[in-house]
């Protein structure tokens, strides 16, 4: 018999639409815009918790209800975020999926976010809208990492799925979706020109008993 390989995580990147993706996208950086100018709690909000960024997490986190523009963001993830779920076996009859969070982060120069999950929440994501050359990735922690107490380094040729860290670098118009409870950071991009994105959380309730 050979060696078993279980537990796994799965990380799904895929574009959000076929057509449409730079003017959408352009749609999208003018709310983002508007938002940050107009959004003087969120300012506040940033200058605190995201340094040097602007996020409307600590302000405006469900943009999907008070924009067209993120309703239309929303809708086009639905289909792709029950795919999702279904893929990694979830038994979705009788039960729906929605949004119930999204916000956007606008950073450049040397913004971080720290490492942090999703608490509270199912299925998370960011929808990348604009990605400049040279923008830092997004970086995925095995979860299993602050069990492995007493391991010896591991070597560093192995495959992506033997690694305790795997970094995707998205492009614009691509969706990165994962399971919330995977920890994730994004490291400094060092960027004149900003990283923009839009990150979301879905939960889930009973549709019939
Ligand atoms: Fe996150």
């Amino acid at each position: 018999m050979p060696m078993l390989s279980l537990f796994p995580t799965r990380i799904e990147v895929a574009l959000l639409k076929k057509r449409g993706l730079d003017s959408f996208n352009r749609d999208l950086i003018d709310v983002c815009e508007s938002l940050r100018l107009a959004d003087t709690t969120g300012q506040r909000w940033s200058a605190r918790n995201y340094p040097g960024g602007y996020t409307s997490y600590g302000s405006h986190d469900q943009m999907h209800r008070i924009s067209t523009t993120f309703a239309v963001l929303e809708k086009a993830l639905d289909p792709q975020v029950k795919a999702y779920a279904l893929a990694l076996g979830y038994d979705l009859r009788g039960r729906k999926l929605s949004m119930t969070d999204c916000w956007v982060n606008m950073m450049a120069g040397a913004v971080t976010h720290s490492l942090h999950l999703h608490p509270l929440s199912f299925i998370s994501g960011t929808y990348y809208v604009q990605v400049p050359r040279g923008a830092a990735a997004i970086k995925f922690e095995d979860p299993r990492l602050d069990r492995l107490m007493a391991a010896p380094p591991r070597r560093d040729d192995l495959p992506p799925r033997e690694r305790l860290h795997f970094s995707v670098k998205p492009k614009a118009g691509q969706v990165v979706l994962f399971e919330s409870w995977l920890r994730h950071e994004v490291p400094p991009s060092f960027t004149l020109r900003e990283r923009i994105s839009i990150s979301f959380n879905y939960g889930w309730s009973q549709t019939k008993k």
